[in-house]
């Protein structure tokens, strides 16, 4: 299976699924890293394992799917057949949706459906939860609303901070997420409406 990985930031996720395809454990290849923001600490992370990187600046272009339809275009000659978000922080169009549809999955720092969009973390802490977690799923044209593959569950500890929770959520993320590639590069995730099985290996 051949992969993109699309990410904004830090890239912690985006180097732990580099490290489990050197490791033969992704069950699959990271074809292309795809990033938004050409100072991103992830760009140098692709640079370092020797995976290409198609950088962008979106000003440059005059709408969010003029520059989809040139990565849409660049995916298909390299033959990816799952884009993996890895905290991508741009709102995806149709044009990228509909041609992945079942092929592009994101990961998720809450116990999904609770508290999509930005900052979950602290809008967890804020609302006082004392379960927190990560999610990974499907994408679909809604906001962090796709059919859910796996879930994480962490317990809050008293006082805990924003950065205590993130630290560990990030920890849980980069163990989930190539778990989770992993089978769906080996088939054993299977779609049904919003239900997804997942065969043990
Ligand atoms: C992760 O917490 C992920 O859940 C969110 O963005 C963050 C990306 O972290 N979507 P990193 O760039 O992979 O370190």
């Amino acid at each position: 299976l051949r992969i993109a990985v699309f990410a904004s930031g830090q890239g912690s996720n985006f180097q732990a699924l580099a490290d489990a395809a050197v490791q033969v454990k992704l069950g699959g290849s990271i074809e292309l890293l795809v990033c938004d923001k050409p100072d991103a600490p992830v760009v140098e992370r692709a640079r370092r394992a020797g995976i290409d990187a198609w950088v962008f600046t979106p000003k440059d272009y005059a709408s969010r799917e003029a520059y989809e339809a040139e990565i849409l275009a660049e995916l298909q000659r390299r033959g990816v057949g799952l884009i993996v978000l890895a905290g991508y922080m741009r709102i995806l169009t149709p044009v990228l949706v509909e041609a992945y549809a079942g092929r592009m999955i994101n990961i998720h720092p809450s116990l999904l459906p609770a508290f999509p969009g930005m900052n979950a973390i602290r809008q967890a802490l804020e609302h006082g939860v004392k379960v927190s977690g990560v999610t990974i799923h499907f994408v679909d044209g809604g906001l962090d609303s796709g059919p859910i593959i796996a879930q994480r569950t962490l317990d809050i500890s008293e006082g805990e901070t924003e950065a205590m929770l993130a630290d560990r959520i990030h920890a849980a993320e980069n163990v989930l997420y190539p778990w989770a590639v992993r089978a769906i590069a080996e088939g054993r995730v299977s779609l049904n409406g919003r239900r997804v099985s997942l065969d043990a290996a």
